[in-house]
Order: structure tokens, then sequence, then C-alpha cells
């Protein structure tokens, strides 16, 4: 068997989570691969709302087991909120979420380091979560990291080594800070750590492949977050893209299957830097309105714009996206038109390919295409599509090149149409 991976197309927040819930009745194994508890992933059923950061979206499903790779930074106080939480909604975890030894630990000194350097940063910062996803890659790229499986071996000295190290850097910085209330829920958090499996899961996830089990793996963050082709410096300190689901999970790339590429029906992104299609606008500030785009972590209002298909076409051909989602197209419901960048204009001259740097100077061209106003939040087939709204479709699947097979019209599970266009 092969792995499937669902991953995001732009700047985050596209409506990952509820897909994978959505698809995984479908599969065996869910899987993370990479992220932390910078990711908010938001499901919605029966009702009930649920934001996830570091558990896969498929834990709502059954008896599934999930699993948290070794891509994946760890805050053990955030892990134990987000489990006790659901657990106390009456979700079993403790033998069903198995956690890899190889994922790297978020220390509490990471996270006052993430906060000191975006404070030294001054108007350049990258806004970040405040989670200490930087400092926690760093360390591990420097062969500093302390990882979940050092818990259960003389952690108290790699501990308080990692520990030494950043307080000393933080004097550098003459940054002040109280490790106290931290340092205390984190430790509560190791130890309730040690309650779940922790696995060597490279060799579970390519067991199951082997025993012919099914795996989707979870993206968090999205492609132009990637710390190697999206809008650097303003990324995330990981690989969010399909390659990383080979590092961060130990699959061979010739183990992957689909991989379903999400995308919003327009554009958000939060935090700082480049957002050539953002709106300064009432329209931008109605899609923010109508798509309630906050935070699903920090709850900061998310930038809006139109959709770019410039970087779409660069995030499908990155991470070889063999089947489109599109989400959140019932935000557009009310627009009497909507428009689409199909091109930048950089230096006077026009591009399709998404450029070295989008800083400064990108101005967006647009194609105007007719709204389809109509409410779509309770179809229930592609039949029942309004004649705009499939050559919306047409119009991106001739763009992008690849099939849309799924529209999300809503954020319940139920508001979720599957398209069965011929490939
Ligand atoms: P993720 O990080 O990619 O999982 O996405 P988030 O959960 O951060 O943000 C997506 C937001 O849109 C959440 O509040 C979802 O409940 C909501 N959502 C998802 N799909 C749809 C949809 O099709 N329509 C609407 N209106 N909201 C949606
Ligand atoms: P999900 O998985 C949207 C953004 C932050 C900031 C930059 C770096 O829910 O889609 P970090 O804390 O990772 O060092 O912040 O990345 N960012 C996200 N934006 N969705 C996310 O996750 C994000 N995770 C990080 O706002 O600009
Ligand atoms: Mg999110």
């Amino acid at each position: 068997m092969k792995v499937d991976i669902l991953l995001g197309l732009q700047w985050g927040d596209e409506g990952k989570g509820k897909v994978v819930d959505v698809l995984t009745p479908r599969y065996d194994v869910v899987a993370r691969f990479q992220g932390g508890p910078n990711a908010g992933h938001t499901l919605e059923f029966e009702g009930q709302k649920y934001v996830l950061r570091s558990i896969p979206s498929g834990i709502f499903q059954g008896d599934k087991v999930n699993i948290i790779g070794n891509g994946v930074v760890l805050d053990p106080a955030l892990f134990k909120a987000e489990a006790e939480s659901l657990e106390a909604s009456g979700h079993d975890l403790k033998k069903r979420l198995h956690i890899s030894k190889k994922a790297h630990l978020i220390l509490p000194t990471h996270r006052i380091l993430d906060a000191a350097y975006e404070a030294a940063k001054g108007d350049a910062k990258v806004g970040t979560t405040g989670k200490g996803i930087g400092p926690t890659y760093t360390d591990k790229i420097s062969r500093n990291g302390v990882r979940v499986g050092d818990i259960l071996h003389d952690f108290e000295k790699k501990y308080a080594a990692a520990k030494a190290r950043h307080e000393q850097i933080l004097k550098s910085l003459n940054y002040i800070y109280d490790l106290t209330e931290l340092e205390k829920a984190w430790m509560e958090g190791i130890e309730y750590l040690k309650q779940f499996p922790l696995v060597d899961s490279e060799h579970e996830v390519n067991g199951l492949l082997r025993d012919g089990k099914s795996v989707l793996c979870e993206g968090a963050q999205g492609t132009m977050l990637d710390i190697d082709f999206g809008s650097y410096p303003f990324v995330t300190s990981s690989n969010t893209i399909c390659a990383g689901a080979c590092t961060g999970l130990g699959i061979a790339p010739n183990k992957i299957g689909d991989v379903y590429g999400i995308f919003k029906a327009y554009c958000t992104r939060v935090g700082a830097g480049p957002f050539p299609t953002e709106l300064f606008d009432e329209t931008g500030d109605k899609i923010g309105a109508l798509g309630h785009e906050f935070g699903a972590v920090t709850g900061r209002k998310r930038r809006c714009g139109w959709i770019d298909l410039v970087a779409l076409k660069y995030s499908v051909m990155i991470n070889g996206v063999t089947k489109l989602i599109m989400m959140k197209s019932d935000v557009l419901d009310t627009f009497e038109t909507i428009k689409a960048c199909v091109a930048y204009k950089m230096n006077g001259e026009e591009i399709d390919h998404f450029p070295y740097d989008i800083t400064e100077g990108v101005e967006p061209v647009y194609v105007e295409l007719p709204g389809w106003q109509t409410d779509m939040t309770k179809m229930q087939s592609e039949d029942e599509f309004p004649e705009e709204f499939n050559a919306y479709l047409t119009f991106l699947e001739e763009q992008l090149e690849v099939p849309i097979k799924i529209v999300s019209v809503g954020p319940d599970r139920e508001q979720t149409i599957e398209r069965y266009t011929e490939e």
C-alpha cells in the first residue's frame, strides 16, 4: 500500500482538519508529519466544534489509530491540555494515539526564545504563533534538541543542559522572563506523555503499509509557509510540503500515492509577510466577516484576498498534487463577481511563474468571473451546483491542470460534496 497525503496549498488554515476528519473513515491510520501547536485544525460535527493543535484530525472517527510522527515538535504542556479536553468529552486516546520517540520536544525556554527573537526583530518580526516552533526546529537542526524518547532515559540531565544553554542566550538578549508556571505545567506534561505509546513510528508506518493498511498523512500550515519554498523569511520552520511526509514519518518517496491539495476559494494569511492579492477594502472585510477569518489558535484576524493562481500553480508543482479540494466556497455565495489572480506584474513585465521574491513591487493581474449568487450551504450533490459555480471550477481546473474532487460548502462534516467527474 501507499500513503496518501493531504496538505495546504496556501498560507495555512485552508480547512485541513475538516477534510481529514471527512476522509478518515477510508483509512486505517492518520498521521501528522510536521509542525506543532502552531497549527489549529477545526472540526465541526453534531453541533460540536473542536480545535486540534498537535493531535491528528482522524481522532474522532471510531477507533482509528493516529500517529504523531518524528517530524512534529511537541509541547507536553499544550498536548496534555488538548488531550485532556478530548478525554473529558468522551474520547479515549491513550491506546490509539501513538507518539514518535524521535519527535522533538518544545521546551518552556523555546517559547520564551520565540518571543525574545520576535521582539529583537522589531518591525521585521514574522508574527509567529509564539509556540516556540522556530527555536525548537533550530535546536533539532543544530543537534541540540531534546526528543520524546529522551524522557525515558537520562532526561533530567538532557533537559537541564538545554535549559542552561537557552538561559545563556536569553541573558545575552537582556530578555526578562519568568519560567516558573510554564515549567511546572511542562513537567506535568512530561509525566502525562508517558501514559501514551511512545513508538518508532517509521517502523510502525512501514509495517502498516506492508500489511496492506492505508495511511493518510495530515499536513499542517501550508505550502506558502514552507521553510524552503514559502515566502521566506515569513514562513514557519518546517517542510510543510509533500516531501515533509517522507522525512517526517520515514516514508520512501515511492510509497506516496495520492496528494490532496487543499485551498480556499479565496485566500487568507495570518501573521506578517507578503500577500500579493490581499484586499484592504470592504470586499476584504466582507470575506473576513463571512468566512469568520480569525486564527483558530491565536484568535488573530486573518488577512483576506482573492485567490492567487500564480502561487497555487507553484504549490501544485512542488507537491505533485493529484487531487484538489476547494474549501469555503459558500463564503463567496453572495458575491456578484469573483476575481482570480492569473499573473503578477513586476517591473513592468507580466509573469505567470512564482518568482524568487514577492516582498515588493508585485501587482496582481486579475480575471473577473461572474458570481453564482446562490446559497450553496445545504447542497448535497454536484448536480445542484449553479452554472456560474461550475464555470469557476472549470476555470480553476484549467489553470491548475488537476481535478477538483471535493468541494466544501460549510464548516460542518456534512457540508462536503464529492465530485465524480472524469479525471
Ligand atoms: P486548518 O488549519 O487548515 O485545519 O483550518 P482552520 O481550522 O484553521 O480554519 C478553517 C476554518 O474554516 C475553520 O473555522 C473551519 O471550521 C472553517 N471551515 C472549513 N471548511 C469550511 C467551509 O467550507 N465553509 C465555511 N464557511 N467554513 C469552513
Ligand atoms: P494551520 O496548520 C496559518 C504562521 C504564523 C507566522 C508563521 C510562523 O492551522 O494551517 P510559527 O509559529 O510557525 O513560527 O509562525 O507561520 N503560521 C500559520 N498560519 N495556519 C497555521 O497552521 C500556521 N502555523 C504557523 O502566523 O506567520
Ligand atoms: Mg488552522
